[in-house]
């Protein structure tokens, strides 16, 4: 069981939970990432490992509450657990060692950035994060950012920050040049559009892709994707690619396989029927004498 230590709500639908996980957070590595199951029977989660604390033994998840299973995640409160965590899984980030690299983040895209940027600053690397949110209090993982660079911050409907997708001032760093990477995480259109944009600047892309995932080991192929004409499992072979080289359409279509029955669960879920607090530890028995 790995207990809940902290929660913060970062954004209106966006939660971070800090979990007890000593060993994953020991050897995690930035974009690598985790598969939560809440309890018995529950559905298995993927979720990038936004932040890592050896010391406490504690990893930090961030979860944006869009269906019944999430719901249920976000609902837990500090002292619930979660049955099991499986992880690290995916490779770690393509790190360059020096130079200037740009983390745009899109919406709770932001979370996974973190790392990425993090771990480029550790090793000098020089960070510009550009980071996006509809408007002000969907903007995440701020403060974190400042901390290792320049962050720039774009709102959709200019309430914070720049009026403007993270596109747009993804595009004006570009042009003034001496960019020698950009990673991009967030809504696939986005990615799609930071992909679009870099390509005639020649500059390496490098995405995060977020399939849906079952066994998360290479077994179920249920996160298929397509790099350059080449089937790649994202759980085993990413979740980062070359973003000049991803078939956002196949992924987006496969993305929306199983949404009728994730708005069905969803539907029930708010009819009543989470399994809300199930896994709160069950009150010690007396003892005998
Ligand atoms: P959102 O729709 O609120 O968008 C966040 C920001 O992304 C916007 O403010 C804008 O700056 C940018 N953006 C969105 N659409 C764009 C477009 N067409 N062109 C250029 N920029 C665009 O995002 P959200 O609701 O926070 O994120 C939800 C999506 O992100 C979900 O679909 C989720 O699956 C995905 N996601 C992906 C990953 C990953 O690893 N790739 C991780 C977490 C979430
Ligand atoms: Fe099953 Fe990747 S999740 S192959």
């Amino acid at each position: 069981m790995h207990l809940v230590t902290a929660k913060i709500q970062l954004s209106p639908n966006v939660t971070r939970l800090d979990l007890e996980a000593s060993r994953i957070a020991e050897i995690r590595q930035p974009g690598q990432f985790v598969i939560v199951r809440l309890g018995n029977g529950a559905e298995r989660i993927p979720l990038t490992i936004a932040d890592a604390d050896p010391a406490r033994g504690t990893i930090a998840l961030v979860i944006q509450a869009v269906g019944k299973s999430t719901r249920e995640l976000v609902a837990l409160e500090v002292g619930d657990s979660i049955l099991d965590i499986v992880g690290p899984l995916g490779h770690p980030t393509e790190m360059i060692a020096s130079g200037r690299a740009v983390c745009v983040g899109g919406g709770v895209g932001t979370a996974v950035v973190h790392p990425i940027a993090h771990g480029l600053a550790e090793r000098g690397v020089e960070v510009i994060s550009i980071i996006g949110g509809r408007s002000r209090e969907w903007v995440i993982f701020e403060e974190e950012l400042q901390r290792l660079g320049q962050v720039i911050v774009c709102t959709d409907d200019g309430s914070y920050g720049r009026k403007g997708f993270v596109t747009d001032a993804t595009r004006e760093v570009l042009e003034a040049g001496g960019v020698d990477v950009v990673y991009a995480v967030g809504p696939v259109p986005m990615m799609r559009a930071v992909a679009n944009l870099t390509r005639p600047f020649g500059v390496h892309t490098i995405v995060s892709l977020n399939p849906v995932m079952v066994d998360g080991t290479g077994m179920c192929g249920g996160c298929r994707v397509d790099i350059g004409g080449q089937t790649k499992f994202a759980c085993v072979d990413g979740p980062e690619f070359d973003g000049h080289l991803v078939d956002f359409d196949l992924l987006a279509e496969r993305l929306g396989t199983y949404r009728e029955f994730e708005q069905q669960a969803s539907t029930a879920c708010e009819a009543g029927s989470c399994r809300v607090g199930l896994t709160r530890p069950a009150p010690s028995l007396p003892v005998q004498p």
